[in-house]
């Protein structure tokens, strides 16, 4: 790929933390903070994914948000060897300071080689101590610039909506000073399925996050066992739209069956070679199931 056909693209960030620190609450408040989103309680669609524009050093920038709750997505994800995040915020709530899950959560950033960046959360609460939060994580290698580190701490309280941009801003600072966030948007699409469900209404349905080339409306594709041309491709808006850039998270409907969140796909030449991939896959896990299932048939034999 050469240098020209790079363009930049937007960091793709999950929110990961201990139980009840503020991750839900916190993309909530990420999402009201969408500049010119026209959000005023609507977002029409649920599609495990979504794109935030703020104002950065002058400049209108996208963020893309991974709305699965906490870390298992993460790890199932990583397990099909789908890595899809750019940047981790580690939400360690104030009050509390952090927990087991705090560090299971930032030992899986760290071991991913993705850099972190730490939400301070529920500052306005009684007993908060963001200091503390930023001590007791020295120990975990994440060491607050007030501490002479590089990781970026923001304090906020996603209740009352402080400290938000702030948290945006230190998301983009720390990409654009350590990630070649660059994709080629002029090729056959690839990316990775993020959730799928199957919908009484459409089908079987996907979130896929595109990671490069641009998928469109009409591509046939394949994912895990499910295949399809794309019929329709639906925002976080419940708009739909006719093609999605590296970044874009999307709603795709058309598929044969449901994927599984951190399937790749990509996209075929034609459906026909969409099926027989899929045709091939499925073959093959059968086989693996019936070779399990043999080995443990042969071991009862001698118990
Ligand atoms: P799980 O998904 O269960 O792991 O929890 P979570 O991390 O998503 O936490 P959630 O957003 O559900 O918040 C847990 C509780 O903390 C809720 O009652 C929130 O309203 C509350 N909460 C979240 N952020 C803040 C905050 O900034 N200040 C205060 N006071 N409460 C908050
Ligand atoms: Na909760
Ligand atoms: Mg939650």
């Amino acid at each position: 790929e050469s240098d020209e056909q790079l363009q930049q693209r937007p960091p793709v960030v999950t929110v990961m933390g201990h139980v009840d620190h503020g991750k839900t609450r916190l993309l909530d408040a990420v999402r009201k903070a969408n500049v010119g989103g026209g959000e005023a309680g609507g977002i029409t669609q649920h599609i495990g994914a979504y794109q935030v524009h703020t104002e950065h050093e002058g400049k209108d920038r996208a963020l893309t948000f991974i709305d699965t709750p906490g870390h298992e997505a993460f790890t199932a994800m990583r397990a099909r060897g789908a890595q899809v995040t750019d940047i981790a915020i580690l939400v360690v709530a104030a009050d509390d300071g952090i927990m087991p899950q705090t560090i299971e959560a930032l030992n899986h950033a760290q071991s991913a080689g993705v850099p972190i960046v730490v939400a301070v959360n529920k500052i306005d609460k009684e007993g908060a101590n963001p200091q503390k939060v930023r001590q007791q994580l020295t120990e975990y290698n994440l060491v607050a610039e007030e501490y002479g580190g590089d990781v970026m701490f923001v304090d906020v309280s996603a209740r009352n909506d402080v400290g938000i941009t702030e948290l945006l801003d230190a998301v983009l600072l720390t990409a654009d000073a350590g990630l070649d966030l660059r994709a080629n948007p002029d090729k056959d699409a690839r990316g990775v399925a993020i959730e799928a469900r199957l919908d009484k209404g459409r089908g079987s349905v996907a979130t896929v996050l595109i990671q490069s080339g641009t998928l469109r409306v009409g591509d046939a594709i394949v994912t895990g066992t499910a295949y399809g041309r794309v019929r329709a491709m639906i925002d976080e808006n419940g708009e739909s739209v006719s093609e999605a850039v590296p970044s874009r998270p999307v709603l795709v409907q058309g598929l044969s069956s449901v994927p599984r969140a951190g399937d790749n796909f990509i996209v075929t030449p034609d459906d026909r070679t969409a099926r027989q991939i899929a045709e091939k896959r499925e073959a093959a896990e059968r086989n693996a199931q019936l070779a399990k299932a043999r080995k443990r048939i042969s071991l009862e034999d001698f118990t």
